[in-house]
């Protein structure tokens, strides 16, 4: 019979107590016991950004922590900070320049880029482009993603 582990977390600001597989990752928790779709899985080997999480202030990479790593930690899904506004000029921004096609890596690279929003500096097109460069786009080519992340830091 597999082992679980009880761990108990701040999601989204709710504290949620489940019993977990040690080996189940974060972003596997948070959509198949919580409902959190939001976080997408695309290469589950840090490789893409599809799961970008924050915990504890940080962003992550949800395939890469395990959800028992989570533990006592605070953790904030795209769903969290889109219900808090905190994403609604990134948003706005992403929409106005055409910044996504099919949407999959839109949630990691909206989370990566609020991070350098939260930087609170001007950084330099160079700049946003090194801060997204972990978190992959097939369809857009970057420019837009650029051009929307830089209205937001620069505007
Ligand atoms: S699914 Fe986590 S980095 Fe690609
Ligand atoms: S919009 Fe399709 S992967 Fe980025």
């Amino acid at each position: 019979m597999d082992q679980t582990l009880v761990v108990t977390l701040m999601v989204n600001g709710t504290q949620v107590t489940r019993s977990v597989q040690p080996r189940q990752h974060l972003v596997d928790f948070l959509r198949d016991e919580l409902g959190l779709t939001g976080s997408h899985i695309g290469c589950e080997h840090g490789v893409c950004g599809a799961c970008t999480l924050r915990v504890n202030g940080e962003i992550v990479r949800g395939c890469l922590m395990l959800a028992v790593q989570a533990n006592g930690c605070r953790v904030d899904t795209i769903e969290g900070l889109s219900d808090s506004k905190e994403l609604a000029k990134l948003q706005k921004a992403f929409h106005e320049k055409n910044a996504l096609q099919c949407g999959f890596c839109t949630p990691g690279m909206l989370m990566a880029a609020q991070d350098l929003v939260r930087l609170n500096r001007k950084p330099t097109r160079e700049e946003i482009r090194s801060h997204i460069s972990g978190n992959y786009c097939r369809c857009t080519g970057y420019q837009a993603i650029v051009d929307a992340i830089e209205e937001v830091v620069n505007g």
